[in-house]
């Protein structure tokens, strides 16, 4: 990783910074805006090295943290993790480095979708890595004996959010085809544990069936943020809404076009 950016006084008037491997984390930022609609935002997509799913957790952790630390030469107030996967490679090494700065890392919306229906069968969806990681594992744990937990990796599928494509003949192929394992096995939940799906997740619950309760991280990182940001004084109280300053690693100045229009 690289050096360790010097502690700053954090302060309400600051940006909160966003990061994500690509434009997933959109899906995030979209609840922050609903939840804390008055702070400015500097949501950064990595699409230059996306998806980050696939890549070592020793590459994973060293590009997680070129965000960050960018980030934090911009005198951000707060980050927000808003990617599975680099959370679950990277948030607790980053926690440690950073104690004074609140980073609040996305995970799989496990709990709400067990509690939905006790006993019933849950599907997770997400990276590999997500899947993999110790953070997963740990949170199964917890779950494990209130419902049947089946976790399913979608290689390839953040790929067709980051060119736009949220429904295509292709898409349903390849979901189709994933979707195909499970058999005649009848699924209650479904979590998107990958900021990337839910921008395609009418397709998803169309092939998984309109009674398939779906859920996702974003609003329980958004509600998070705000508990952290009042717990020490740093809501944004002015009556004016935020900003969103878009950065992203990559050239393609296309991508920022399509970040807008993500967002909505
Ligand atoms: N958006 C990221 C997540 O939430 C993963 C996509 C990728 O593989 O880069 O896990």
């Amino acid at each position: 990783m690289e050096d360790l950016v010097e502690v700053y006084e954090l302060q309400a008037d600051m940006p909160v910074g966003v990061m994500d491997s690509g434009l997933g984390g959109i899906s995030v930022l979209q609840k922050i805006r609903q939840v804390l609609p008055q702070e400015n935002c500097i949501f950064f997509g990595d699409s230059a090295h996306a998806p980050y799913g696939d890549k070592s957790l020793a590459e994973i952790r060293q590009l997680t943290a070129n965000v960050v630390n960018n980030l934090l030469r911009q005198r951000v107030k707060a980050v927000v993790i808003a990617c599975n996967t680099a959370s679950s490679a990277a948030g607790a090494i980053l926690r440690e480095k950073y104690p004074w700065l609140p980073i609040i890392a996305i995970e799989p919306a496990l709990k709400p979708a067990v509690l939905h229906k006790i006993g019933g069968r849950v599907l997770v969806l997400a990276t590999s890595t997500t899947l993999r990681e110790k953070k997963f594992k740990k949170l199964m744990e917890s779950y494990e004996d209130k419902a049947e937990i089946i976790s399913m990796p979608l290689p390839g599928l953040p790929e067709f959010v980051e060119r736009g494509e949220l429904d295509s003949p292709a898409l349903r192929e390849f979901l189709q085809k994933h979707f195909s394992a499970l058999g005649d096995k009848k699924i209650d939940c479904g979590v998107l544990g990958c900021t990337h799906y839910p921008f395609v997740r009418p397709v998803i619950q169309e092939l998984l069936g309109e009674e398939v309760a779906i859920f996702d991280g974003a609003e329980g990182t958004a509600r998070q943020l705000r508990r952290q940001l009042d717990m020490r004084g740093l809501l944004n109280m002015r009556g004016k809404n935020g900003e969103v300053i878009w950065q992203n690693s990559s050239k393609d100045t296309h991508l920022i076009e399509l970040s807008k229009q993500l967002l909505g």
